[in-house]
């Protein structure tokens, strides 16, 4: 399990991470979640020793990362896939890993195989490397010592869509076998599909955590997108009841909760072909909490090109 006590860690007068606390648990994936800059890799490099947090600590399984013997055999970490030495080949980085870790040498074909980097891959230096590639290399290697806890930064960046599916697969099993596993993203859709327990962190500060029902909990959108055998049938019965219906794509749009118009197509029984939230759920969320600290603001975001006759449309 990782703790992270009201952690703070500042760069003269700028706060990059501030008063930050939260829990990892075993058998769970918490995923760490913030727009670009707010304060997740300085997190994780902070749990594993290579920044000094200006207050606050970080344990793990209740010891400081630092004071782990062999920590490679406790805890697997990817913050950077490019921080090798360029020159090696991915069978040697592994194999002073290994050797390093003091692991059998078995241990480093078993971890190029699980994340399918061939032999002639394997053999190839690391600066020739393509940036998947590498992210495999480095998924392999935290892996190499058999921790008990992951801690990932961005592990799917570079990764094709087989790539991401595949990590998926493997962080989910390797939870459900018990360990422990923190990965970070920017991307709202990537940790949503894997994670357990989320936790968004905007400029430095938590602004949300909890599982995926509970933070969408308290967002239940008041519009629905549905689509009927008989759209109009279903138009008709929603206004009845007073629910503002028009024409969205395929379907109609709802003014009411997505469980009103069930509710409604169940009681004149006609069939849904389709029926769910008109918000974003969790993207809208996400956006949402860490408004101030996106660097898009609405009001920023240029405005479409102006057509021809000078109108914009
Ligand atoms: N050594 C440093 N000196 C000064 N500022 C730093 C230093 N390290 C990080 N920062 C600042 O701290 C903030 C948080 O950076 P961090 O790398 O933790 O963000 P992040 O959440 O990982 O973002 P991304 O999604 O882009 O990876 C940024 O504004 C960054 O510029
Ligand atoms: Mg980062």
């Amino acid at each position: 399990m990782i703790t992270v006590e009201s952690l703070t860690r500042r760069y003269g007068a700028f706060t990059a991470v501030d008063d930050v606390s939260f829990v990892c648990q075993p058998g769970r994936v918490t995923g760490f979640l913030g727009p670009n800059g707010a304060g997740k890799t300085t997190t994780m490099r902070v749990m594993v020793g290579l920044t000094q947090p200006t207050s606050g600590r970080v344990t793990i399984g209740g010891h400081r990362y630092a004071d782990i013997p062999n920590p490679g055999r406790h805890v697997g970490v990817l913050l950077d896939a490019s921080a090798q030495h360029a020159g090696r080949t991915g069978r040697e980085i592994l194999t002073i890993g290994a050797e390093t870790m003091g692991l059998p040498k078995s241990r480093v074909d078993e971890m190029l195989r699980m994340v399918s980097l061939d032999d002639r891959e394997a053999k190839r230096r690391l600066k020739n490397y393509s940036l998947g590639m590498k992210q495999r290399l480095g998924i392999a290697h935290a892996l190499l010592g058999d921790p008990s806890v992951l801690i990932l930064d961005e592990p799917a960046n570079g990764l094709d869509p087989a790539g991401i599916r595949w990590m998926r697969g493997l962080l989910k099993d390797y939870a459900d076998r018990g360990g422990t596993v923190l990965l970070s993203s920017h991307l709202l859709h990537e940790v949503e599909q894997i994670a357990d327990e989320m936790i968004l962190i905007g400029r430095g500060r938590i602004v949300a955590s909890g599982t995926k029902e509970q933070l969408l909990a308290g967002t239940e959108t008041k519009a629905a997108h549905v689509t009927a055998l008989d759209n109009d049938l279903l138009a008709k019965a929603l206004q009845a009841k007073g629910v503002t219906v028009a024409a969205a794509g395929t379907g109609l749009r709802a003014e009411c909760a997505p469980v009103e118009v069930g509710r409604v197509a169940a009681e004149q029984a006609i069939v849904l072909t389709d029926l769910r939230s008109a918000g974003g759920g969790l993207e809208d969320l996400f956006l949402s909490l860490t408004e101030d600290t996106q660097r898009e603001a609405p009001a920023q975001t240029p405005s479409a090109p102006a057509t021809a006759e000078g109108t914009a449309r």
